[in-house]
């Protein structure tokens, strides 16, 4: 975990800050605990404040309790104090790029449901995408109370 130099908008990443990113993320990969899958996963998210957290997929005996990569970012940065985030890598050796479970992407729209995410194969490869076009309406009408309730 490191401060950076830069706070950019996520649209408007710098290359430099871009690799940056997978780098943590390709950092954290190799701290996964994978034994079930051997399928290591690495994540990393840059916060508002210019902050990198990363983080690793955690899996366990008991196959649903395993946490994403994704998932364990937004744990860290929650307890950090990092509410907003500008942008997330994710890296895993692939021939084409990862997307986030569904689960994982519910989890990142509580906290930035716009967000730009850029999936990394080992190799090189990378696709970006906004977390609204892979989770459409993550919130509505949830917990709203009737009118006239
Ligand atoms: N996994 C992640 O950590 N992130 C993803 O985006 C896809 C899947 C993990 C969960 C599990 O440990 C392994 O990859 C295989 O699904």
């Amino acid at each position: 975990m490191f401060r950076t130099w830069n706070w950019l908008p996520n649209l408007f990443m710098s290359r430099r800050m871009k690799n940056e990113l997978r780098e943590a993320a390709s950092d954290a990969r190799l701290q996964a605990y994978a034994p079930y899958s051997e399928f290591p996963v690495g994540a990393a998210l840059l916060t508002a404040s210019g902050l990198i957290v990363s983080g690793c997929n955690v899996e366990n005996l008991s196959f649903g309790l395993t946490m994403c990569a994704e998932r364990v970012c937004v744990g860290k940065a929650i307890a950090q104090g990092e509410k907003m985030f500008q942008a997330l890598a994710i890296i895993a050796d692939t021939e084409t790029p990862i997307v986030p479970c569904g689960a994982c992407r519910q989890v990142l729209a509580e906290f930035a449901p716009s967000l730009v995410i850029t999936s990394w194969t080992v190799a090189g490869l990378s696709q970006e995408f906004s977390l609204v076009e892979l989770l459409p309406l993550p919130k509505q009408g949830i917990l709203e109370v009737p009118r006239g309730t």
